[in-house]
């Protein structure tokens, strides 16, 4: 059987969404934002929504082994990871999963690193539990974003309880490697720290490179880490409303234990069922779209050489998240901010990533390449 091909729809089509990115902009506006895929859902997934709709089967999410299972089946075969079913607990997202998950682990006040730049909501979870951000930033060595060991081993030693760590990395698109997940996780255990590892991009693994799930590097990543994770975002439904939280060892199944029952029902009947299509049947679609994404990632980088050279941009290794470093435009403190007004292309702010952010915007190529040229000609409008 030949591969299947997946198509981006059309922005005429696209400007019918009900979802955020259709609706935060004005409809003259081309958004690129929120990371979504403008691409049709797989066929799998399509048919059980309807056929679930059909039949108003549409009440509270009750048992649904299905889900663990078709999980540990996926981690299994193409994430070299083996998970026991019974340490996979369902949550509505990936965000209501992490602060679960630091509402056990935390009282207010208490430290919380991250690495910036970082997933922007990374910032509102720790706010909303009123919990100290403590930010260990990435560094760059001219041709890759670099780990500060020694910056994260002083702030594990000044006392920090929660590494939220995110791998693969958004914004950055930058995986992980063995080895470094190793030291993390064997400093974590020497501070007491409690790695929380949000692995939402995980499948969205360009070939070239191995994702490496935090939990399946052997005892003390599974003593010290707890794994927040969805189909959500590889197979865009989002707005389905379903995540797992994974432990996979005594300790940690012990804490999960104590997450509240309604955090299971809290998640999504359509959103549960679905992901577990995702993981069983949904291999071909992903794999159609990650051929696109990776098509895309090399488009834009020609595209981006060719008429706005000053943009530097590396091409990432998972995912379809463009980190853009406009400081060679001189555009000022808000360089996408220009851009919507003057060229009715919307970016992400790069500032919302944390301070390392600034001068960055952060561009949603998971789209046609007529709209990711569309988006460069009004970029280019923007600064002539
Ligand atoms: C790293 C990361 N975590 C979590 C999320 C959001 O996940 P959810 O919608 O399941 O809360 C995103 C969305 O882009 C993300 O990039």
């Amino acid at each position: 059987m030949s591969p299947i091909e997946v198509n981006a729809f059309s922005l005429e089509q696209l400007r019918r969404h009900r979802s955020t990115k259709w609706r935060d902009f004005p409809g003259d506006v081309l958004p690129l934002p929120v990371a979504e895929m403008d691409f049709p859902v797989a066929e799998p997934i399509t048919n059980l929504l309807l056929e679930m709709i059909r039949e108003s089967d549409l009440g509270y999410l009750g048992p649904i082994p299905e889900l663990s299972l078709a999980f540990t089946d996926y981690s299994e075969k193409y994430m070299n990871w083996n998970v026991d079913a019974a340490q996979v607990h369902v949550v509505t997202d990936v965000g209501v999963g992490v602060v679960e998950v630091l509402r056990l682990l935390t009282s207010p006040g208490d430290r919380v690193l991250v690495s910036s730049p970082v997933y922007h909501n990374f910032s509102t979870w720790i706010q909303e539990l009123k919990l100290k951000k403590v930010d260990v930033p990435f560094g760059d060595d001219g041709t890759n974003w670099t780990i500060d060991f020694s910056g994260l081993e002083d702030a594990y030693k000044a006392g920090v309880s929660v590494h939220l760590l995110c791998n693969p990395h958004n914004p950055l698109g930058r995986l992980y490697s063995k080895e470094e997940l190793l030291i993390i996780a064997q400093l974590a255990d020497e501070y007491g720290v409690t790695v929380i590892s949000d692995e939402i991009h995980g499948p969205l693994t360009f070939a070239e490179k191995v994702f490496v799930p935090f939990l399946s590097l052997g005892e003390v990543a599974q003593r010290v880490g707890i794994t927040v994770t969805a189909a959500s975002k590889s197979w865009n439904i989002a707005g389905l409303k379903c995540a797992v939280v994974v432990s996979q060892g005594e300790k940690m199944d012990a804490l999960l234990k104590k997450l509240p029952p309604a955090t299971h029902y809290r998640a999504s009947l359509l959103g549960a069922f679905a992901s577990t299509v995702a993981y069983s049947a949904g291999i071909d679609w992903l794999e159609a779209i990650m051929r696109k994404l990776d098509s895309n990632r090399h488009f834009l980088s020609t595209l981006l050489a060719q008429r706005i050279p000053e943009i530097r941009y590396r091409i990432p290794e998972n995912s379809y998240l463009a980190w853009l470093d406009l400081n060679g435009l001189n555009l000022g403190e808000n360089p996408s901010h220009v851009f919507l007004e003057k060229g009715k292309v919307a970016i992400l702010d790069g500032r919302g990533f944390g301070p390392t952010g600034r001068g960055f915007a952060r561009l949603n190529f998971a789209t046609s390449p007529d709209i990711l040229t569309e988006a460069v000609d009004r970029m280019v409008v923007a600064i002539s």
